[in-house]
């Protein structure tokens, strides 16, 4: 494909993955480089302008019915033989992790025991949950992740950055307020805070909780509406029109010059490693 000099290309649902060189779009306008607009809308271009339609963990967000507009939009917009690029949560993967970790926890095994907790929140915490960040978060920020390991494979850099923000808040509350103190009752005041901030989370304010709240946060974008595979993807884009439909890795692309634009991988390191990766053309 021809150079991005004069590629047009669109990146829906950017988050705070954005380049200078794409239209970048989301709810909201980080910075210039963001157009703000609700997707749910369509898409605010003619028909046919752009080279490229990309998003990464956007189409899960929406319903099955919302998703399908969402991606005939996309068809829109592309020029004829145009590429989509779409990253997602992979289903099968997650599903064969599921089975995988169930099978060997039946049997005992420590670890899978781990990995079976956290695969069933990837699954269902982030479709069900009614607070920002739900469990997941939870599972992050405890003292000690019993299968880091495994979680940080399985959510890449993201988690471990994460993890670091709650490991550096937890340095900053020791240097910043009990610098004398001992710092083994100072991490037991900490974890005895957060699990009472939980607690409440959990009974306090969930019973509290207004029904105009919870459909606020459900529907604020934040939860996962609709999961898909390389199969129902697969059928998805070919039953809009799209062909030519494959499965990529991250570093892979038909867009020319991807890896330059350091959207889903920087120096080797992939940002959403969870992902299923699909191309397909107009
Ligand atoms: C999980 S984040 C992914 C961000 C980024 N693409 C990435 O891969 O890191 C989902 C993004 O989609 C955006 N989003 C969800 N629904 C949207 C909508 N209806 N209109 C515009 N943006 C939306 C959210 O604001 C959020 O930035």
């Amino acid at each position: 494909m021809k150079s991005d000099v004069c590629m047009k290309l669109l990146n829906l649902g950017c988050g705070s993955r954005y380049h200078a060189s794409w239209t970048n779009i989301d709810f909201v306008s980080t910075c210039e480089a963001v157009v703000a607009h609700n997707l749910l809308q369509g898409i605010p271009m003619e028909n046919e302008c752009f080279d490229v339609v990309y998003h990464s963990h956007v189409l899960e967000h929406f319903t099955k019915i919302d998703g399908e507009l969402f991606l005939q939009e996309c068809y829109r917009v592309l020029k004829p033989n145009g590429i989509i690029r779409i990253a997602i949560p992979d289903l099968e993967q997650i599903a064969r992790e599921y089975l995988k970790n169930l099978e060997l926890a039946l049997q005992g095994n420590e670890k899978a025991k781990h990995n079976y907790n956290w695969i069933m929140l990837e699954m269902y915490d982030q479709v069900v949950r009614s607070k920002s960040g739900g469990d997941m978060a939870a599972y992050i920020f405890q003292p000690t992740i019993p299968n880091e390991e495994y979680v940080f494979e399985r959510i890449g850099e993201e988690g471990r950055n994460l993890r670091k923000f709650y490991l550096s808040s937890l340095d900053k509350i020791n240097i910043e307020n009990e610098e004398n103190t001992d710092k083994r009752s100072l991490l037991r005041k900490f974890f005895s805070k957060i699990k009472q901030a939980l607690k409440k989370i959990i009974y306090n304010d969930n019973k509290n909780l207004t029904y105009t709240n919870l459909g606020k946060f459900r529907l604020g974008g934040e939860i996962h509406q609709w999961m898909y595979d390389r199969f129902s993807l697969t059928q998805l884009l070919t039953k809009i029109g799209f062909k030519d439909v494959r499965v990529n890795t991250a570093f892979t692309s038909a867009i020319a010059e991807w890896n330059k634009f350091e959207l889903e991988s920087k120096d080797g390191v992939i940002f959403k490693p969870d992902s299923l990766f699909i191309e397909a053309h107009k």
